[in-house]
């Protein structure tokens, strides 16, 4: 099983999945993914198993022969709450996550989630590189990966829909992280639920750019069979001529076919290569992203 945890050399700034036990290309170790924040390496266990506490050893035992990783925390999802704690070295005073040129901040020491969603960077490439002079319209937006993707890629105005207000405060500090005032003024943020909310996004389309990406299932706020046509129903009301949408899915139960039987009336200009880190023996499963017209 020791060859299968990463090795904690060349790591490097940027951040990346090291290990995706999900996969199912690391028998024995399905439970675990690990990640890398330079100079931090977060470890999620998603089962209580006995090679937990292996694991663990065998990761600060590395980290010590290690100049690039100086703290290790390590986040138990499957325990109420999923606390994290740093079982090595101490965290950065303000974590953040570097991908290419742009940065992120991370909460490394609570939460359940650390802000940054790693299989997205597919999507952000595709952003920056398709965002020039748009109009922008971010749905699910989190703490605004894909808002900070776009400004980069130049567009015009971004406007960020997510029920969770504390993810859009760190989605405006993300802004400031990486931009000037005045750029930063591009980005827009609505702290709504987007079912109650068609009122006001319809007053600002068209939109040049629509970002759809949902949980897969979360509570009563959002379920993927239920609320994805919902969305479809209105989207007639936000798009122009020209528009691209990015629709994403992350849902392990549901195919690719779920959005392609969803847009049906729209043209489908492919989808998104999956991000690197994240190979999966069942890709179904993974996030699925692809582009559409109408
Ligand atoms: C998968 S995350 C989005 C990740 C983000 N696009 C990124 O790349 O970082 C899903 C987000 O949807 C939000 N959400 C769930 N149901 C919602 C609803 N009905 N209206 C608005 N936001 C919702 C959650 O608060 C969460 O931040």
């Amino acid at each position: 099983m020791i060859d299968q945890l990463p090795k904690l050399e060349g790591l490097g700034k940027d951040c990346r999945r090291l290990l995706h036990g999900r996969g199912g290309h690391f028998p024995e170790l399905e439970h675990v993914a690990i990640d890398w924040f330079a100079p931090t390496l977060l470890v999620t266990l998603h089962a209580e198993k006995e090679s937990n506490r292996w694991i663990q050893e065998s990761l600060i035992e590395a980290a010590e022969d290690s100049s690039e990783v100086t703290a290790i925390v390590v986040q138990e999802r499957h325990l109420p709450k999923a606390p994290k704690r740093t079982i090595y070295g101490e965290l950065p005073e303000d974590p953040t996550a570097r991908e290419v040129d742009l940065r992120y901040h991370l909460t490394l020491d609570r939460n359940q989630n650390h802000g940054f969603f790693l299989d997205m960077k597919p999507g952000r490439e595709w952003v920056r590189a398709n965002a020039s002079g748009k109009r922008v319209l971010n749905l699910f937006s989190y703490t605004c990966s894909l808002s900070v993707a776009a400004t980069a890629g130049g567009a015009k105005e971004i406007i960020n829909l997510d029920m969770a207000s504390r993810a859009l405060a760190t989605g405006r500090r993300n802004h400031q992280l990486n931009f000037d005032k005045v750029t930063c003024s591009r980005a827009s943020y609505l702290a709504h639920d987007l079912f109650k909310s068609w009122g006001k996004l319809k007053r600002k389309a068209p939109y040049d750019l629509i970002i759809i990406d949902p949980p897969s299932n979360q509570g009563s706020s959002f379920y993927a069979e239920k609320d994805y046509p919902k969305i479809l129903r209105r989207l007639p009301d936000l798009i122009g001529p020209d528009t691209q949408i990015l629709a994403c899915l992350n849902a392990p139960h549901l195919d690719e076919s779920f959005l392609t039987e969803l847009f049906a009336d729209y043209q489908l200009e492919g989808p998104l290569p999956r991000a690197t880190g994240f190979e999966d023996l069942r890709p179904e499963a993974a996030l699925k992203s692809l582009i559409f017209r109408p």
